[in-house]
């Protein structure tokens, strides 16, 4: 059965580039985009390091299934996640239900490449980042894949290799003109 939502909702794991991606596909579709970890910052007033160091990986998790249950499924927007939203049984059925769900992959050296270059993943502040990841990953890619609808590897793609190929897959029509930083 297709999905009911009209949202396109972007899952993967860190550094898999659905930030990115999401801006672009926004800008081309003329879509809305909500991002559940701005709207947990939003909604705690302060950033990710911080909410995970003062109130704990918990309170993140919770805000961030509210912020998930504020997003509508009826409305054509582009949805953007955070890594570890797929752990919550809860937050895999809002998602499946807010629309298509388009699953972002690297291999692990090019997201261990990439989130090296910013300090502000909490879950990756330990004394071998690298084997977190792999540790992560072995936790979690089922659970991205149980969800997707489409899978797109990014390890080799330019950002708007990226959108072009969800924008195919996805059959989305890109908007006549495009909006500008968006
Ligand atoms: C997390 C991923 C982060 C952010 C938080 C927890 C995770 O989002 O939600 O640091 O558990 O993988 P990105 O995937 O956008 O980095």
């Amino acid at each position: 059965m297709a999905a009911p939502g009209h949202a396109i909702v972007l899952i993967g794991f860190m550094g898999t580039g659905k930030s990115s991606a999401a801006r672009e596909l926004a800008r081309h579709t003329g879509r809305k985009r909500f991002d559940t970890d701005a709207m947990v910052i939003q909604q705690l007033g302060r950033g990710i390091p911080e909410i995970f160091s003062q109130l704990g990986e918990g309170a993140f998790r919770e805000v961030e299934t509210a912020a998930l249950r504020q997003i509508s499924p009826h409305e054509e927007t582009i949805v953007v996640t955070g890594g570890g939203i797929v752990t919550r049984a809860e937050n895999r059925a809002l998602i499946q239900a807010l629309g298509r769900v388009v699953n972002l992959t690297a291999d692990e050296e090019t997201i261990f490449a990439r989130v090296s270059r910013r300090a502000n993943r909490p879950l990756l502040k330990t004394a071998d980042p690298r084997r977190t990841i792999s540790e992560l990953l072995r936790e979690r890619r089922e659970l991205y894949a149980s969800i997707a609808d489409v899978t797109v590897d990014t390890s080799r793609l330019t950002h708007s290799q990226v959108v072009d190929e969800i924008l195919r897959v996805l059959d989305v029509p890109r908007a006549l003109s495009v909006t500008p930083g968006k």
